[in-house]
């Protein structure tokens, strides 16, 4: 079987389930926005700063990250990020997203939280007036803070529960396993938001149990690393609870070395509920579209793979069941690819 085309993984519809807003944060935009709000960069031009982006670890990109982000400071500037980025999904067909927001990063800058969300959340209604592209938004603590600031963090999104389907946890995870947030995770699922958790990207499987036994997630971000347990590997195929796998992002921070090397369609065919996603694509050199296309060149992903991911993707989706069949009867209209 040959692999998929390019134009054709374009324009196949696709559901986007691991998406930083704050990763999305181009260049442009970010010198944009730094001018507009009388800030200065440390680089001279958008091409200096993009070639700053060689990364030997998730720590080595996460200080760039953080660093970025310092230019968003009003609503118009969440709003404008989170427009670009459906600009992108527009272009790729993209149906749905549930983008993560970080608020930590922003409220520790001294930005207010209604700044954050309610610039996130226009841009996100402006996204499905314009381009129908429907979305639930998920909330991140991060964790490399203590658990007590991530109360404070919960306490201030409860007026805004209505514009939030999940919790999540990202940012640096050596040294800091899932069960640090136990507490704040069992009280998001009472006050009615799910859950799901970055874990087994850089860090052991362990990481990966406790964010299914103790956080209770609906799905569990990134997860790669579950290759490395047996048992781990049985029990997800079983319970089909989805990994949402960054294939560009594991290359890019150095999870693997090639993009030969990632197991995401070894996991497919093992019977694993995996999904494609972009993770930062601002940062780790592209979106849907070229994450599926790294597929194809590297490991001669089949248009059939394709379709198996994008269906998996609809599945561990949080929308809602005639969203999800609205979104089933696009994909199963797509007919294969002629010739490559
Ligand atoms: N925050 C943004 N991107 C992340 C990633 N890939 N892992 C952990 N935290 C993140
Ligand atoms: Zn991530």
């Amino acid at each position: 079987m040959t692999a998929a085309p390019s134009a054709w993984l374009n324009a196949l519809p696709k559901v986007e389930l691991h998406l930083h807003l704050e990763g999305s944060l181009e260049p442009e935009l970010m010198f944009t926005l730094a001018k507009r709000n009388g800030l200065s960069l440390p680089y001279d031009s958008v091409e200096a700063l993009r070639s700053a982006y060689q990364f030997g670890s998730l720590q080595d990109f996460l200080d760039l990250y953080y660093q970025g982000a310092e230019v968003l400071r009003t609503e118009a500037d969440f709003h404008d990020l989170t427009m670009a980025y459906l600009q992108r999904c527009h272009a790729q067909n993209v149906m749905h997203v549930e983008p993560f927001f970080d608020p930590q990063t922003h409220t520790d800058r001294g930005i207010a939280f209604p700044v954050i969300i309610n610039g996130i959340c226009s841009g996100l209604t402006e996204g499905f007036e314009r381009y129908g592209i429907s979305s639930h938004l998920i909330l991140c603590f991060l964790r490399h803070l203590d658990e007590a600031v991530a109360f404070e963090t919960l306490a201030q999104a409860e007026p805004y529960l209505d514009r939030l389907v999940a919790v999540g946890l990202d940012s640096s995870e050596h040294g800091h396993p899932p069960e640090k947030f136990s507490r704040v995770f069992a009280k998001a699922r009472e006050m009615g938001l799910r859950t799901v958790a970055h874990a087994g990207e850089e860090g052991p499987p362990e990481y990966i149990w406790t964010a299914i036994k103790d956080l209770q997630v609906s799905r569990v971000d990134h997860g790669v690393q579950a290759t490395e347990d047996e048992s781990l590997l049985a029990y997800l195929a079983e319970t089909q609870i989805p990994l949402t796998v960054c294939p560009l992002s594991n290359t890019r921070l150095c999870v693997y070395d090639r993009m030969q090397d990632h197991p995401i369609l070894r996991l497919l065919d093992q019977g694993l509920c995996v999904t494609v996603n972009s993770d930062d694509p601002a940062y780790f050199g592209g979106y849907m579209t070229e994450n599926f296309q790294a597929l194809a060149d590297a490991l001669k992903m089949t248009a059939e793979q394709a379709i198996a991911l994008s269906d998996h993707a609809i599945t561990a989706s949080f929308a809602c069941e005639q969203r999800k069949h609205q979104m089933r009867e696009r994909l199963n209209a797509v007919s294969l690819p002629t010739s490559t």
